[in-house]
């Protein structure tokens, strides 16, 4: 990476915007790019990300290339980022979590579809060289909503249920974003591409919002129960980020991804229940594995799915993406990330 950087020439430094770069996976990204000798500007209100995901980046060698705005996405573009041009923006900020969505439907709604309708609009006027800024959306395997169909390839109908259940809520806000991402193809040429992201999980990822993979790992740290909701027999496949992250770029530098919406993910399903026996044998955790009715997690009427899976021929045939690093490698970079304090 560093060699990569070295040799990188000024005109081919990018200034790339990654909203949502404190949170998870928008972090990982940040310090991709940093290595790979691009320049970053970062925009996160830290609603869900943290300052301290960033402190590797603002600490480390490439620190001089990355600016970090805190606030909410549509102030800022409109205010700090007015005169600013950018050659790739990476649209990550999202109310995300199925717990968060349940919780706070009316600010989860409004930042999935306002800031993206005003995200997309600024990339289209604010790229380099006069024309529109390369953008990535990113969306989500919920999108694909209860469809029962394995697996799930891009041009699949989605299902959704009542809008009376909030559960369908996040999944309809992405498919708006969506919809607009191709609209701004279709009508004004902007070079986008959509990836649907499947369960990633990782270091920095937390458990609070109610990502399975780091709260089953804090449980298992603690020796308190894991919960697994209804009988643990649905499956989802898990990938790291640090597999999800290049391939982000990667997307970007194809102009036949332009246009397209691409699974990104494993395609491995685990049942929540194995996934929680994995955690407590990688960590050697003597916690109980404890069943918990989806009523009393998510509130009455709450649906789930037995199984989500990506089709990845779209991303092997554009990116030749192969995800690698095993589930367990997963599991004990999250335990290490949890266990080590915070920087002061
Ligand atoms: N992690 C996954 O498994 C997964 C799955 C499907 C889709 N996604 C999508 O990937 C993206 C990143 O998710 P993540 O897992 O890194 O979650 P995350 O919560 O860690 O990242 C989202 C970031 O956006 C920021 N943010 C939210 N609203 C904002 C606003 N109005 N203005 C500025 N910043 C704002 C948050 O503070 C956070 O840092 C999201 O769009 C999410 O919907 C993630």
């Amino acid at each position: 990476m560093v060699v990569e950087r070295a040799t990188r020439k000024a005109a081919e430094r990018r200034r790339c915007l990654i909203t949502g770069g404190a949170g998870f996976i928008g972090s990982h990204l940040t310090d991709h790019l940093l290595a790979l000798g691009h320049r970053v500007t970062v925009v996160d209100n830290l609603s869900t990300g943290r300052r301290d995901n960033l402190a590797p980046a603002l600490a480390g060698p490439h620190a001089a290339s990355l600016r970090v705005i805190e606030g909410d996405l549509s102030r800022v573009l409109r205010a700090e980022l007015v005169a600013e041009r950018f050659d790739h923006v990476y649209h990550l900020a999202a109310a995300v979590g199925v717990q968060r969505i349940v919780d706070r439907p009316i600010e989860c709604i409004e930042a999935n579809v306002i800031d993206t309708a005003e995200l997309l609009r600024y990339a289209a006027e604010h790229g380099t060289a006069g024309g529109p800024a390369r953008t990535l959306i990113a969306s989500s395997s919920e999108v694909y909503g209860k469809s029962a169909k394995t697996p799930f390839s891009e041009s699949d109908d989605c299902v959704y249920g009542p809008t009376t259940a909030w559960r369908w809520s996040y999944a309809t806000s992405k498919a708006i974003d969506e919809y607009l991402a191709l609209a701004w193809h279709a009508q004004r040429s902007l070079p986008v591409v959509i990836t649907r992201f499947f369960n990633t999980v990782g270091p920095r990822q937390v458990g609070d919002y109610g990502m399975v993979l780091p709260r089953f790992v804090s449980a298992a740290l603690r020796g308190v129960p894991l919960h697994v909701y209804g009988d643990g027999k649905q499956t989802r496949c898990f990938c790291d980020v640090r597999d999800i992250v290049p391939a982000l770029v990667r997307l970007m530098d194809k102009p036949r991804a332009l246009g397209l919406v691409v699974n990104l993910g494993s395609d491995t399903p685990v049942s929540i229940r194995e996934l929680a026996e994995r955690v407590l044998k990688t960590l050697r955790s003597g916690s109980p594995i404890e069943p918990i009715p989806y009523d009393r997690a998510y509130g009455p009427g709450f649906e789930d799915l037995h199984r989500r899976q990506p089709d990845l021929t779209r991303a092997r045939d554009l990116i030749g993406f192969s995800p690698a690093t095993p589930l367990e490698d997963t599991i004990r970079a999250i335990a290490d990330t949890l266990r080590s304090p915070p920087p002061a």
